[in-house]
């Protein structure tokens, strides 16, 4: 077990690289399943999730490298076509491989995704999909059990615009014999880069972007060589360590395109922000003011950046009112925040935060990924020593984490509890 201890260091100053997107790669590792060559995938972030999926499709039988940012899928022809409990329990996202396997190897026994601290984190949506693609689906001792003669397209409609359920019907729909529509498909960058992806590899797909996707079944899918996009939440996260820190931040490798919300509600919180090609730089010319913010599917503002973004509103000059619409429990890291001095108060999706003068170092755990990350921020700027336990969630997308923040001024090193 590790932790990560944050002395206050001032203002960050300087210029970060954010990697390539983890919410992306790992269902382009999903995707090279249906591949009937070589996929080479570049600018892949060295995090632990990226070697978990490495794990799954190695289980599985096929070859896969990674070498300094780069992965070698080669494809495989009989492979074992399921994915065990302890690799699902580490890593739901191992579910997006439901869509390829059923597509391509018409059978599928993958473990039931437990929910995580963030929520309940259903699939019921990706299995309505792919019964609706003509899969036989049961759920018997935590797996789900699907086969197919070969799946035919199909007119979906999600309830909600979920990026998973868009994906893993995505990908199935790519092998279905025929057209397959889904309506209200998430649109966020990453959906467009497996868009992307699939069509490199002779996919036939309209719409990518937009909320009704338009697929048109191919017999089959060759190799492809891709370049992931950056990564969005990792380039926001290091924007609001420096707005946090009343810095002066560079972040560049991602597409500011991809930040607009989130551009929009740091400036109406008082950060400027320069915007350039394929970078922002952030300062805090006259302190932080209290502002209202939702989360929302893209490009709505991400709810992977929302407890980043409430340490940020904790010592502005104000008070702020932030609805978490995606996740039932992401404001688990309220407790923790509010340990190292802040004053926000939740009542089901709401939080209040009233703004306070400073916070004041102590120890708190990560709940998840992301708290994480806000936890290590908010240390950044609390009086005296902060320790965040729990480090293995942030190593689960953050690559380098305190590294890179060490090389903006910060001082956080990482010892064994
Ligand atoms: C993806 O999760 C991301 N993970 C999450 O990032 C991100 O927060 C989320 O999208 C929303 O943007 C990856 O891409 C690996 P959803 P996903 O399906 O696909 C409910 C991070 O920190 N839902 O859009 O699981 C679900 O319970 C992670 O990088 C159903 O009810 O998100 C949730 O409340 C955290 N039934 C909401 O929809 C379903 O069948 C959003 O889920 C599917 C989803």
């Amino acid at each position: 077990m590790e932790k990560l201890i944050i002395n206050d260091g001032g203002r960050l100053s300087g210029t970060v690289r954010a990697g390539g997107a983890k919410n992306s790669v790992l269902k382009l590792m999903a995707a090279a399943l249906m591949a009937g060559g070589p996929c080479v995938i570049h600018n892949v972030p060295d995090i632990s999730d990226v070697h978990s999926m490495v794990e799954v499709l190695s289980y599985m039988g096929l070859p896969v490298t990674f070498d300094r940012g780069t992965l070698d899928i080669a494809p495989a022809d009989d492979i074992r076509c399921e994915v065990p409990y302890h690799l699902v329990q580490r890593m739901r996202a191992s579910v997006e491989v439901l869509g390829p396997l059923i597509a391509r190897y018409r059978r599928a026994r993958v473990a039931m995704p437990g929910g995580c601290n963030i929520g309940t984190r259903q699939i019921d949506m990706h299995l309505k999909g792919l019964n609706q693609l003509g899969a036989r689906l049961g759920v018997s001792h935590g797996f789900v059990e699907a086969e197919a003669e070969g799946l035919t397209g199909a007119h979906i409609h999600l309830d909600f615009a979920s990026m998973g359920a868009t994906e893993n019907l995505l990908m199935a729909g790519v092998l279905a014999e025929g057209r397959t529509v889904i309506e209200n498909a998430a649109k966020e960058p990453e959906v467009t880069d497996l868009v992307d992806f699939l069509t490199g590899m002779g996919a036939r797909i309209s719409g990518g972007g937009t909320s009704t996707l338009v697929i048109d079944g191919v017999d089959s899918l060759s190799g492809v060589e891709h370049t992931v996009i950056g990564d969005r939440i990792e380039a926001g996260t290091f924007l609001l360590a420096g707005a946090i820190t009343r810095g002066e931040v560079e972040v560049t490798g991602f597409n500011p395109g991809h930040l607009e919300i989130v551009i929009d509600k740091m400036g109406e919180a008082g950060c400027r922000l320069d915007v350039g090609e394929d970078r922002i730089s952030v300062s805090v010319p006259h302190g932080v003011s209290g502002i209202e913010l939702s989360t929302l599917p893209y490009p709505g503002f991400p709810t992977d950046l929302q407890p980043q973004m409430l340490v940020l509103l904790c010592t502005a000059g104000g008070t702020s009112f932030v609805t978490e619409n995606l996740f039932e429990n992401r404001f688990m890291v309220v407790d923790e925040i509010n340990r190292l001095g802040a004053d926000i108060k939740t009542k089901n999706h709401h939080a209040i935060v009233k703004g306070v003068p400073s916070l004041s170092g102590a120890p708190v755990s990560a709940p998840d990924l992301r708290a994480g990350a806000a936890l290590v921020l908010a240390g950044l700027i609390a009086e005296g020593t902060t320790e965040v336990y729990q480090v293995q969630f942030i190593d689960r997308g953050y690559e380098r984490f305190e590294e890179k923040l060490n090389s903006l001024g910060a001082h956080v090193r990482r010892t064994t509890v």
